[in-house]
């Protein structure tokens, strides 16, 4: 998979794409590139959004820089490329990421639209494959949603995950039929008086693979 993020805030990427998941799948030859809006827009001093039609608070960002920055970074024209790979702008009207949702866009090449400010002309749409929210309500900009969305992402790439089998019994996979993972402990088996339930102790592997299919899906 190759994963291209677009964004006014490249900086904001640099701790989460040092990950070692993240190293995990580029040395499988997986590619997480970022993009800035800036470096790309055809304005002078170097503008990218501008207030909206019809008046209202805050600032948009530009459909013609959006348009400049793909067009830089992949040639060809900017409406075409959403037939090559999935061109998801991260946005609160989107469709909510799921479980489902992240592994099918784990499938093919991806492109990650940030928007700021009161986010990107709404002629994104032109553009786009999909519009995606990580839950209802409003943040800032979309890189914090875009990292969700590629951590989501790269658990679902075979081998970015150390132990596949932590990523199948993950919460919310499928294989859990949509419910949350049983709960896990560790070491001190007590602590201020706080136990551990006796049958992981037990060393009885099916008693706990009972136990834990009892507890899938109780929150
Ligand atoms: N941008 C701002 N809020 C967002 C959200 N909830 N999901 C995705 N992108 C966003």
């Amino acid at each position: 998979m190759r994963c291209d993020v677009f964004t006014l805030f490249p900086q904001a990427f640099d701790w989460y794409l040092s990950q070692v998941h993240i190293q995990a799948a580029t040395r499988l030859g997986h590619e997480f590139q970022l993009a800035n809006y800036r470096d790309h827009t055809p304005l002078t001093h170097l503008q990218v959004d501008d207030t909206p039609y019809g008046g209202g608070a805050g600032m948009v960002l530009r459909i013609d820089v959006v348009c400049a920055a793909l067009e830089a970074v992949f040639g060809g024209d900017a409406t075409k490329l959403r037939r090559s790979r999935r061109v998801v702008e991260l946005t609160p009207k989107g469709r909510q990421l799921d479980d489902a949702l992240a592994e099918d866009l784990a499938k093919g090449d991806l492109v990650l639209l940030c928007g700021r400010y009161e986010g990107i002309d709404e002629r994104v749409t032109e553009l786009v494959s999909d519009r995606v929210s990580i839950g209802p309500y409003v943040l800032s900009g979309g890189e914090i949603a875009a990292m969700a969305v590629l951590d989501a992402v790269t658990r679902k790439l075979p081998g970015a995950v150390s132990n596949p089998a932590s990523v199948v019994s993950e919460s919310h996979a499928s294989e859990l039929a949509g419910g949350t993972e049983y709960p896990q402990y560790t070491r001190p088996a007590e602590f201020r008086g706080w136990t551990v339930p006796e049958v992981l102790l037990s060393g009885h592997h099916a008693e706990i693979d009972r136990w834990r299919a009892r507890q899938v899906g109780k929150g």
